[in-house]
């Protein structure tokens, strides 16, 4: 079972599970729910067939941000497990949180309606550690700003270890947008979690312009785990080394917005350099070794040309759909008594 993270002084004494941080997991419990993904994964031309596990349960969705995979997978997931599903998107907006409310009092009133779990996207970092302070019911943080996506690294490491032969040390290249990417610090503290106990499980590649490069943080945490990584800004080299290719977009909206209401100057920029010199399209891909596996957290908005859609390489929408098993693996696990 997951352990219980962040219970805070208001909550019962009850075991709760939240999923906040790519950092709470073990190996053993990571393995436990990837191979309950690909159970889930195995039924999974057979809708049909999934157990209704969780049809006295309730989940409930709440996104602050805009999302598309995080929100529709994880209703499809409660809901393929037989789960009532309740939500808002644009809740910022359309939520009482237009009216001011905290998160804190949303969630409260949330677990009087008997909701069993609650999943959070909200843009400021930390958000599901507050609701979580209060809450009797597990939190799961579907993104907090640029903090951090466990379950989007949940998917990624579940994808990669089942699409790379681990025969010798991994290296993957993260390429892009380093600084603000909460599923590449995400993925980095999974990484970290899965290899501690062994040794040679991977090292990095870190590739990206110089002033978006990976939070120090997380690099002192990569050094104390002993897990190597080189930063470099020459995509070619970056690209002949690995056997994963991790690429990320510039994350616009972690810049601020300029006194016109667009992006700044600064963003327009870093976009403009990671375009030009970091897009992955056909005349770069022939730098990448012919098993590479490339992935991307999506959306894409240029850093991987569509021509490369059909390079047998291009991994990244079964990496998406991998998102579904793994968030059925994870409620079937908080929620479902013999999970
Ligand atoms: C990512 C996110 O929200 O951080 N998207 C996702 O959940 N798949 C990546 C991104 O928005 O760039």
């Amino acid at each position: 079972m997951l352990k219980p993270v962040g219970c805070g002084k208001e909550v019962d004494k009850r075991m709760i599970s939240h999923v906040l941080s790519a950092a709470q997991f073990s190996r053993g419990e990571l393995d436990e729910l990837f191979d309950r993904a690909d159970w889930f994964r195995s039924l999974g031309d057979r809708k049909q067939n999934f157990p209704h596990e969780l049809n006295e349960k309730t989940v409930a969705l709440l996104f602050y941000e805009p999302s598309t995979r995080t929100r529709m997978s994880f209703e499809l997931a409660a809901k393929y497990l037989g789960a009532t599903v309740v939500g808002t998107e644009a809740a910022g907006m359309f939520s009482s949180a237009a009216k001011g409310e905290t998160i804190e009092d949303t969630v409260r009133v949330l677990t009087e309606y008997l909701v069993d779990a609650i999943v959070i996207r909200h843009k400021q970092r930390g958000a599901s550690h507050d609701a979580a302070g209060v809450s009797t019911i597990p939190i799961i943080n579907a993104g907090d700003g640029d903090g951090e996506h466990p379950t989007q690294a949940l998917l990624d490491l579940y994808t990669i270890l089942r699409m790379v032969k681990r025969d010798r040390e991994m290296t993957i290249t993260f390429c892009g947008d380093i600084e603000h990417s909460r599923t590449v610090r995400s993925l980095c503290r999974l990484l970290i979690r899965y290899s501690s106990g062994t040794h040679n499980l991977c090292r990095l590649i870190l590739c990206s312009p110089r002033t978006i490069r990976l939070g120090e943080d997380i690099r002192q945490e990569l050094v104390i785990a002993g897990i190597p990584f080189e930063e470099m800004s020459l995509l070619p080299r970056a690209m002949k080394q690995c056997d994963v290719f991790y690429q990320t977009r510039v994350q616009m909206e972690r810049f601020g917005i300029g006194p016109d209401g667009q992006p700044t100057p600064e963003a327009r920029e870093v976009h403009r350099l990671v375009q030009e010199r970091f897009r992955l399209d056909n005349r770069t891909a022939r730098f990448l070794p012919p098993h590479a596996v490339v992935l991307h957290p999506l959306p894409r908005v240029g850093e991987i040309a569509p021509e490369f859609d059909t390079d047998p390489r291009a991994h990244y929408f079964q990496q998406a759909g991998n998102g579904l098993y793994i968030r059925m693996a994870l409620l079937s696990t908080l929620l479902h008594s013999d999970g």
